[in-house]
């Protein structure tokens, strides 16, 4: 089978290449050292990996990580080779022996390498696995898990947002921040929402915020100020951080809350001073990391609250394009030059 296959380092437009990849097998599986989304790596003498599905995948979904892997920016360095793509939604065709009653579902989750899902077929892992929802899309379902799972958990778990909340989002209208967005307008807060560019704009818009800044074209900072006044965000939900994080800081309210999510933009030093003198708390966001076996527990309450409130109609997976899988790495140079809106999949 062909699919997208990564041997070199560098932008994914140079080392993506699109040639055979090893098929997922049994045998392939005993010698697998990392697993849950490449955050894990198996230690000396533990057992190989012995709960996994087999998928023929129908969609995938792309984000930066496919980049960073590809540059050796990723937190956790990728042995070579490996077939890119961190999460699908795919048909289940084969699995270990404890996971038979997963057979023929259409299952949604990650796709951790060397397996991942930009080829035919993939491997997923409890416990990030979901059957999808008869009513939603291939390309819906390949990039719920990661976006929505990350934003909840940034939201309510960490960001404890409550009803009539002011919230800042920045980088709106991105894959992750558009989740965000839209679960803090389903929790019935006042949004502001932070984007480069009208087409941007104009989503965040669309899924709900109040106060919508183009940075392309006004201060954001500055707007903010004017329209609300100098400390009228109790929560600025970043998965930005950088420059613009840094600068959106002194807009918090006494007691209000910086969590730090993502960091498209880097990542800057941070005195604690700014913190403890203006009694505001700094909430660090990294899905999965460190839950141990209270991980699964949180998942599926994460999943629950998000397919309930995809039925009530008040959120959805912000798929704005679908690309077939060979237009892949340009489609994440779009990622990387900022053209992107929500997630882009591709379909197989
Ligand atoms: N905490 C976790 O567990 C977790 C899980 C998944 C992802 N993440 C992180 O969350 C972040 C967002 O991921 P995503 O997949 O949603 O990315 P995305 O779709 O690219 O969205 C990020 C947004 O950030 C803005 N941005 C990008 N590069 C920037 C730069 N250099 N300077 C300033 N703003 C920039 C862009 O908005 P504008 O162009 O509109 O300004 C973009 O839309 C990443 O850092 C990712 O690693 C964290």
């Amino acid at each position: 089978m062909k699919g997208w296959i990564v041997r070199g380092t560098g932008n994914p437009w140079d080392v993506f290449e699109w040639d055979e990849v090893p098929e997922p097998s049994h045998e392939a599986m005993q010698g697998l050292t990392i697993d849950i989304a490449g955050l894990r790596t198996r230690g000396e003498g533990e057992p190989p990996c012995s709960s996994y599905l087999f998928v023929r995948v129908l969609a995938a979904s792309l984000a930066t990580p496919d980049v960073t892997m590809a540059t050796g920016e990723y937190p956790v360095p990728m042995e070579r080779p490996y077939v890119s793509g961190q999460e699908a939604v795919g048909i289940v065709d084969d699995t270990s022996p404890d996971l038979r009653d997963w057979m023929g579902k259409r299952v949604m989750g990650f796709t951790p390498q060397p397996f991942g899902s930009f080829a035919p077929r993939a491997v997923m892992f409890p416990p990030t696995i979901y059957e999808v929802p008869d009513a939603m899309s291939d390309e819906e379902a390949a990039a719920f898990v990661i976006p929505s799972h990350t934003a909840y958990h940034a939201v309510h778990r960490r960001g404890q947002v409550q009803r009539g909340e002011t919230v800042l989002v920045l980088g709106a209208a991105g894959g992750v921040p558009s989740s965000a967005l839209q679960l803090c307008v389903a929790a019935g807060c006042r949004v502001v929402a932070v984007a480069g560019g009208a087409d941007k704009a104009a989503f965040c818009r669309e899924l709900g915020a109040e106060v919508v800044i183009d940075h392309r074209e006004e201060d954001f900072v500055e707007v903010v100020r004017q329209t609300l006044g100098p400390n009228a965000i109790d929560v600025i939900v970043d998965f930005v951080q950088g420059e613009p994080g840094q600068r959106a800081r002194p807009l918090l309210a006494v007691e209000g809350r910086h969590v730090m999510a993502g960091h498209a933009a880097g990542l800057l030093p941070v005195h604690p001073n700014e913190f403890y003198l203006q009694n505001w708390t700094l909430v660090g966001v990294c899905m999965g990391s460190g839950y141990g076996a209270q991980a699964l527990q949180l998942e599926e309450d994460a999943h629950a609250a998000l397919l309930e409130l995809v039925e009530r109609g008040a959120y959805r997976t912000t798929v704005t394009r679908v690309v077939p899988l060979q237009e892949v790495p340009a489609a994440l140079r779009d990622i990387v030059e900022r053209r992107s809106i929500g997630r882009i999949v591709a379909s197989l």
